[in-house]
């Protein structure tokens, strides 16, 4: 989170909110909960929106893109604030005590990190094998004998190769992953939030390693997923970590038809706001590629996403020393923010297409009154109001992330 995103605070506003409602108390998530699972929507069942314009077809204002100030401070961003704070203060992440025998998971990004301790967790809970996709080999190797010392297992965790600036490493990372006896999990953590513009494939870097390479990779990946569901009767997952600043982008390139070709436009991106903006991305492809797997009755394997909380790590290099001071008082460990990429990565199917965040199907502590009125009353499910409001817009960013999958490996997009 970045000083940037504490100023979009006070930019998002969904429009109409008359106040803010204290919202019920969390539950941890727990396979036995019976909790229904989140209803997907689609572009049917809402109103038609203007990209351009930023209003529904009946009118009502979604977004109002001013500059920046204090006075524009909706009731909805100080929602969102005041959850974060919540959440970062008061909020007690379980330490993860499943028993992962068996298992084979693969952690993308974990040489440092959430990665890192991720992945520690699941070789302390008995994970017969852990992969380490990692894009230096010597940093794996690292980080495998430092799970290896901690953990006392050895013979478990092994360092693969997988660097997400390069489609083609990642296609062979999959490869060689459908060699495997089986598959269980795949975390797709690896991120990056640079400061200054650059290219990685075809695309801006943080659009290429965050979204495109992660999904690339979930989507190459599903068939053995499925293949390990249908041979040892279980449910696999696919994870993405994403983070609870998707709620606070802009997303300016919304306003232009063409969404990936805008990303890479140099001279119109906002770096501020990119980040967000790919956490968001994120967020639109892991609900649309739930919301399809469920439709065609391929609900085999889950797919999640999750926010860990603001972490103490490396991510933030390049960060504002405001954010600096920020985290000093807020921000989680690595370790206690990873247990949410643990919790995410052993839930139950009612958090099928679900955001998670703090180790439960995400919910307003502090709720937008509006929300209240609007039938999000029971507050559960709680992406950014952005994804909640605007299907459209995760079927626009859909259609272009498939067509440009596709491209990258023809016949990608049957296994959806
Ligand atoms: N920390 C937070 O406050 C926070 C909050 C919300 C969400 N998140 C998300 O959590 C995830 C992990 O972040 P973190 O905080 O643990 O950051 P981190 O310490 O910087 O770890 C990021 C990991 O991603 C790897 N990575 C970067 N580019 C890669 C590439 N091209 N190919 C393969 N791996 C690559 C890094 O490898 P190298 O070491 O080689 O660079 C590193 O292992 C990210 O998706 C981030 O957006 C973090």
């Amino acid at each position: 989170m970045t000083l940037a995103v504490f100023r979009r605070y006070s930019v998002l506003n969904t429009g109409g909110s008359s106040g803010v409602t204290w919202g019920r108390t969390r539950k941890h998530l727990s396979p036995q909960t019976g909790r229904h699972a989140p209803s997907m929507t689609t572009a049917s069942d809402s109103e038609a929106f203007s990209p351009v314009q930023g209003y529904t077809r009946c009118g009502r204002r979604l977004y109002d893109l001013k500059t920046p100030s204090l006075s524009t401070v909706t009731p909805t961003a100080m929602s969102s604030f005041l959850n974060f704070v919540y959440s970062q203060i008061f909020v007690a992440l379980p330490y993860p005590k499943q028993d992962l025998t068996d298992q084979t998971i693969i952690v993308t990004g974990a040489n440092t990190g959430l990665g890192l301790e991720a992945a520690r967790h699941f070789t302390r809970l008995n994970a017969s094998k852990v992969i380490l996709g990692v894009r230096s080999l010597e940093k794996g190797e690292g980080a495998k004998k430092s799970i290896e010392e901690s953990t006392g297992r050895s013979g478990v965790v092994e360092a693969w190769r997988l660097d997400l600036c390069s489609y083609e490493s990642v296609k062979q990372s999959v490869q060689r992953a459908h060699g495997l006896q089986r598959l269980d999990v795949v975390v797709g953590n690896a991120g990056i939030a640079p400061s200054t513009f650059a290219m990685a494939e075809d695309n801006e870097s943080m659009v290429t390693v965050n979204v495109i390479s992660t999904f690339l990779l979930g989507l190459l990946i599903l068939p053995k997923l499925r293949e390990t569901a249908a041979k040892f009767n279980v449910q696999p997952h696919l994870t993405v970590v994403s983070s609870e600043v998707h709620m606070m982008a802009k997303f300016e390139e919304r306003k232009n038809p063409d969404l990936l070709k805008t990303l890479n436009d140099k001279n119109t991106t906002d770096m501020g706001d990119r980040y967000q903006v790919s956490k968001l991305l994120q967020v639109y492809c892991a609900r649309e590629l739930a919301a399809r797997l469920n439709k065609t009755g391929k609900s085999d394997v889950i797919v999640n996403y999750l926010n860990p909380g603001m972490c103490h790590s490396s991510l933030s290099r390049d960060g504002p020393f405001f954010l600096e001071v920020l985290k000093f008082f807020l921000a989680r460990s690595t370790e206690y923010g990873s247990r949410a990429l643990v919790s995410a990565a052993t839930a139950g199917e009612e958090t099928q297409g679900a955001y998670l965040s703090d180790c439960h199907v995400a919910q307003w502590v502090f709720l937008p009154r509006r929300h209240c009125c609007e039938g999000f009353a029971d507050a559960e499910n709680r992406p950014a109001p952005m994804v909640l409001d605007e299907p459209e817009m995760q079927q626009r960013v859909w259609d272009e992330v498939s067509a440009k999958l596709e491209s990258i490996r023809p016949g990608i997009m049957a296994s959806v």
